[in-house]
Order: C-alpha cells, then structure tokens, then sequence
C-alpha cells in the first residue's frame, strides 16, 4: 500500500471533505522555501505551511536548538515549577512586544492563545466584582476552532454547526475612510451600557476572511474609543506577528497598544505546536488575591513545553539577525512591483499588500465562496506548477518563508500572471 492509502485508512485530514477531497501529498521532507515529496518532486511553499514557517524548513540552526533541548529536558509540569527557557523566552519577547506587557501565559496554538486572551478579558472584570460578559470583534474575523475563539469569529459554514452554542458578540465592519464616522456612533451606543470586557481584532489583516487590509489610523481611532469606554485591547497577532506585516508586529504600525497579544504560528518559526498571550500589569493584577478563587484557572498538559520554548528563542535568535528585517523589506518590494503590474487588470478585483503578505482578488460575478469551484481549480492550477497556495475563494496570496529568494518569488508572480490570463478558462 502506498502512503496515500495508508493515510486513507487511518487519517483524519483538517479542513478536508474526506469523501471528494483528493488523496493528500506525501510530504518526506522540507528544505528552505521547498517541501519535497516521495517521488522527489519540489514545492515551493508559498503560504509558509498555514502561515506558520518563517524562516525556511528543517532550518538548521532551529533544528540543532531543539535537538539539543530533547537531550535535556523535553518537559515539565508547568504548575509548580519553571525551567529556563520559558523564562529566557518570557523575558525576551515581553522586551519586544509593542506597549508595556508584563507577563506571558503559554499555550499550544493560536485558538488557545485567543481563549487565554478571551478569558484573562472576562475574568479580569469578573475579578474586580463588575463582570462584564460581552466582547466587540471585527466581521470577517477567524480567530481559531475552539468554542470561544469560534464564537469571537465571524458567523459562516464552518460555525453554523454549533451557532446555537456560541456567545454572542458584536461585530462592526473592517473601518475604511467612509464608513468609520457610522462605526464610531455604533459603538458610542454600543458601549454606553458598559457591558463589554473588550475589542478583540487582527490587526492590519485578516487572515482567513480573505486577507483583507485596513489601516492603522482607522484601527487607532477605534482603539481609542474602545479605550475611553474601558475596553480591554485584545491583539490576535497569530497570524501577523513574527514580521508578516513588514515589521515584528502589526500593532508596531499602531499609535495605541494592546493590553492583550495573542501568539503562535511564526512563534516558533513554525517548528512546533506553541501559543502564548501576554498581558499588562493591571491585568495579572487583578487576579492577584488572597482568595483563590480569583485564579487563572486555565492550563494545558503541554503549557511552557521547553521544547517548543527552545525552538522559539532559536527562532527570535535569527529574528534579530540583520537579514531579517532585509529579508521582509526585500519581499515587501517585490510585493510592490507585481502589485503595481497587475492592479489595472480587468480580471483583478484588488491586488493588496501589507508587507509579506500579498493578495489578489479576482473580479467575478458569483459564487466565490471557499467552498466555489474556482477557488479548487486555482489550488489545481498552482499545485501543477508545483507551488502551494490555498486560495481563500477568489482571492490568491502569498506568504511566503522569509528565505524565499527573488527568483522564486518571480516563479510564483508569473505564475499567478499566467492565472489572471487562464482565469476565464478556470472559471
Ligand atoms: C488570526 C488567527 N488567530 C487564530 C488562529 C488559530 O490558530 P490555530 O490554527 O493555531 O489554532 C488563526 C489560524 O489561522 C489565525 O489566523
């Protein structure tokens, strides 16, 4: 049997309609900007794995990190004790982190470090005897699977399943020059009653609600009035953070800081399964009693898993090697150019870029949905050329591992040119 049917018989895929999806590509290995398959065959990666790769596979320098790690200590109950990693970790990227964050909670993925964040909001009001049980998010939002990360999602095929059993939550449009006069005065009214713990969004781009952009200064305005009306900020950079935007953080570009940033992806350059939510001072404050029932009660099995800390330090060890920020400047001006080639065309909707992160959105009339059949013949059309993407309906994007070199990103333009010119015939 080949691998593929083995997979069958036994494997369960994530986000896969297993009765039509086509049967997976064994992958056996990776190496910088490639994922390699059985028969030898090369993919470039051009959406970094879901996001999560940033500076290359099976990176050396990462790889002997965690090996060396495996040889010392592979875990510890998080309760009760500490290993150095974890606070070598804590204390580095608290340093970097926009705003003033004075403690780090881990996790294991970005929906956990969102129901961390969504939970430290709730309780911190809960803790203080004025509970509040609302939160504001952004429509188009993704913010994870988990039941609270679903609820502060936006409403669609995926959650309609379990939509009776989210919380409710009130979502204002992405702001943009027109609409942000009407978004204020909804929240003004909105936010009189005092009900809401606080305004969780991504900053900059949303990610899976199709890699849609917005910016600072709207999302500073909003910032602002959710902050006169006490709101907690809470930042989902988990898919943004770790240089996507073109700086560490999106909330880098931002006048006002989150009191709460969640992590993961790029956190550990994308080599394990990792999450982690820092907070402000007041926050952790409040939690802070003699009476114990005003703990955080929230903990996974594998929280603080030293493995995962000793791939995130050798990640932010090449982040603050000088051809990291040359690597997100270089590709945000490839960026630029292709933009500034295809934007006209009849067939692109919009072509956007925010840093590393580009996004073509073809014009058309109907149906193009993620579960249309352009976005399928799109994912075909780019799987052919070897080059992995996974269109979000219409729209195509690129995020690519920081190491991916010019040459390869113009393999991946041309391509996507070639898409806009067969676009009629994919449709
Ligand atoms: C902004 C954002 N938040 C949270 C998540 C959930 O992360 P995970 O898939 O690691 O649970 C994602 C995943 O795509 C995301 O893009």
């Amino acid at each position: 049997m080949s691998l593929r049917e083995r997979d069958q018989a036994v494997i369960w895929h994530p986000y896969t309609q297993m009765k039509t999806a086509p049967l997976p590509i064994p992958i056996v290995r990776g190496e910088g900007a490639y994922l390699i398959d059985e028969e030898g065959n090369r993919y470039l990666d051009a959406v970094s794995s879901w996001w999560v790769n940033l500076h290359g596979h099976a990176h050396p320098y990462i790889a002997q990190k965690v090996s060396e790690q495996l040889h010392t200590l592979e875990h510890v109950i998080f309760a009760g004790f500490t290993h150095p990693k974890a606070v070598e970790l804590a204390e580095r990227l608290l340093q970097r982190l926009p705003g003033q964050p004075q403690k780090l909670f881990y996790s294991d993925n970005g929906s956990t470090a969102v129901e961390v964040g969504l939970k430290m909001a709730f309780q911190y009001w809960y803790n203080q005897g004025r509970p509040r049980t609302r939160i504001v998010a952004l429509e188009n939002a993704y913010h994870g699977d988990t039941f609270g990360a679903m609820a502060a999602s936006a409403r669609s095929s995926f959650t309609a399943p379990f939509t009776p059993l989210l919380f409710d939550v009130d979502f204002i449009p992405l702001p943009t020059r027109n609409n942000l006069p009407q978004i204020k005065e909804t929240l003004k009214h909105l936010l009189a009653d005092h009900q809401h713990a606080a305004f969780l969004f991504e900053p900059l781009v949303q990610g899976a609600g199709g890699m849609l952009m917005y910016e600072p200064d709207l999302l500073d305005e909003i910032l602002q009035l959710c902050r006169s009306h006490e709101l907690l900020l809470i930042a989902d950079e988990v898919m943004t953070g770790f240089g996507r935007t073109g700086k560490l953080f999106a909330c880098d570009h931002l006048q006002h800081a989150p009191d709460i940033i969640c992590l993961s992806k790029g956190l550990t350059g994308g080599f394990m399964a990792f999450g982690a939510t820092s907070c402000t001072q007041a926050i952790y404050d409040a939690f802070l009693s003699e009476d114990k029932t005003k703990t955080f009660f929230h903990g996974h099995s594998y929280t603080g898993n030293p493995l995962a800390c000793a791939a995130a330090l050798a990640s932010l060890d090449l982040v603050e090697r000088p051809d990291f920020q040359q690597n997100l400047d270089r590709i945000s001006a490839q960026h630029q150019q292709f933009q500034d080639r295809v934007q006209t065309h009849s067939l692109v909707r919009e072509c956007r870029c925010q840093g590393t992160i580009l996004a073509l959105e073809f014009e058309v009339a109907s149906n193009y949905s993620y579960f249309s059949q352009i976005r399928d013949h799109l994912y075909q059309f780019f799987l052919e050329r070897k080059i992995i993407c996974r269109p979000l309906g219409n729209v195509i994007y690129l995020i690519p591992p920081y190491c991916i070199t010019n040459e390869e990103l113009s393999y991946i333009y041309h391509a996507m040119e070639e898409a806009i010119h067969a676009f009629s015939t994919l449709t």
